[in-house]
């Protein structure tokens, strides 16, 4: 492990043996954690015999096809890991598959931050609000402390002179240190990029001292900004990934966190031995395939030409105060009353999400972009809310 992520890594769980399950145990693959069998085994048995993890052996009724439902699923599903990081541009050994970008947030936090009953001596993350709001609400259910630097409208950039005078204040050999900043790009909900050159700064500062975490769930509604080029250029930087999102796969629950290969073997020891459903894997596994990314990328096309359409319609209207550009799948916009929006837009059985409540964001609606006949709908909606207001 490198010298760096053992010193940033919750001291207990530098020295924690995983909890040995029947594949980890005999695994010979590092990456997946899999048995693969003897290709010389030494009597008949050409067919591997499972007899170690007290799987039933077989079940009627309920397998499909290559599908053994009895057993239990791969650690980390081999072709699934390959699929992604051929798609990511990263090796197989720096990809974790998890249940969802949300899993990856938690497994950080729980394997970099160290707690404690005196508040002041638990370890910290960085956020930048108003963004995603499950960095916090992991950070508080773990017990790290949450440090709030944020950031204005209409640009949303990071505060970079903040961020750099917490970095030269933070050492790794005191008690209650920063150890995981986490940065959205595109941000949810203000569908703005963090700049390339902000995000190496920041990346810079915490070189020594912590993590930097580019959570990229929205990343193919602008493929080109990718940040994953930084991971072999830093020992620092982890990207938070998900199907939930362009691949269109929110039911799956499937996300990953690519970072160098000690990074990922720390999370290997804190995520759960059998992370991800059989037929999960399966499905995320086709996904990734050649034809699965193309439909993926033509869905992208599809979302980003309604996305333009619809922030004209919300330009247009007299009731939007401002309209945020944005480089997700999503428009975040200023009305001039938000809770009577929302209301009207729900007794149409219409719903978006009402963004008042975040840092800086007054009277402030996010509206996902939906299906063709699902953005006619709501553009009539529209219409008819300004039509009332100005009766
Ligand atoms: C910025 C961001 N990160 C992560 C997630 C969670 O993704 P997943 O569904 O993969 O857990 C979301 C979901 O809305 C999100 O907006």
């Amino acid at each position: 492990m490198s010298d760096f992520i053992d010193a940033i890594t919750r001291p207990d769980i530098s020295v924690l043996t995983p909890y040995q399950s029947a594949q980890r145990v005999l695994a010979n693959n590092e990456t997946t954690n899999k048995i693969v069998p003897s290709a010389n085994y030494a009597s008949g048995n050409a067919k591997p015999v499972w007899l170690n993890a007290n799987e039933r052996p077989s079940i009627d009724g309920v397998n499909s096809g290559e599908q053994e439902f009895n057993r239990y699923p791969s650690f980390q599903p081999q072709q699934l890991i390959a699929n992604y990081a051929t798609y990511a541009g990263v090796g197989d050994d720096q990809v974790l598959a998890c249940r969802g970008a949300d899993e990856g947030i938690e497994l950080l936090i729980r394997a970099f931050c160290r707690t404690s009953t005196t508040p002041s001596q638990a370890d910290s993350i960085i956020i930048n609000p108003p963004t995603y709001g499950m960095y916090e609400i992991s950070a508080k259910t773990i017990g790290a402390r949450v440090i709030k630097v944020p950031t204005s409208a209409p640009e949303f950039q990071l505060n970079t002179e903040q961020l750099k005078k917490i970095a030269s204040a933070n050492k790794l050999n005191e008690e209650g240190v920063v150890k995981l900043v986490f940065i959205c790009s595109p941000n949810n909900p203000t569908g703005n990029l963090v700049s390339a050159e902000q995000i190496e700064k920041v990346v810079n500062f915490f070189k020594d001292s912590a993590l930097v975490v580019i959570d990229e769930a929205y990343i193919e509604y602008s493929s080109a900004n990718t940040q994953v080029g930084l991971i072999d250029k830093f020992d620092n930087v982890v990207i938070l990934r998900t199907l939930s999102k362009a691949f269109g796969l929110a039911g799956l629950r499937c996300g990953f966190v690519l970072s160098n290969s000690a990074v990922i073997n720390v999370l290997k020891k804190v995520i759960a031995p059998y992370p991800l459903a059989t037929p999960v894997a399966d499905i995320a596994t086709e996904s990734l395939t050649e034809s699965g990314i193309n439909n993926m990328y033509s869905e992208v096309n599809n979302a980003n030409q309604a996305k333009s359409s619809l922030f004209s319609t919300l330009f247009s209207l007299s009731f939007t105060e401002k309209v945020f550009p944005s480089k997700g799948n999503f428009i975040l916009a200023q009305v001039k009353n938000a809770p009577s929006l929302m209301a009207a837009l729900m007794s149409d059985n219409i719903f978006i999400r009402d963004q008042s409540k975040q840092y800086g964001l007054p009277n402030c609606v996010r509206f996902t972009i939906g299906s063709e006949s699902e953005m006619r709908i709501l553009t009539n909606a529209l219409i008819q809310f300004e039509k009332k207001n100005n009766d």
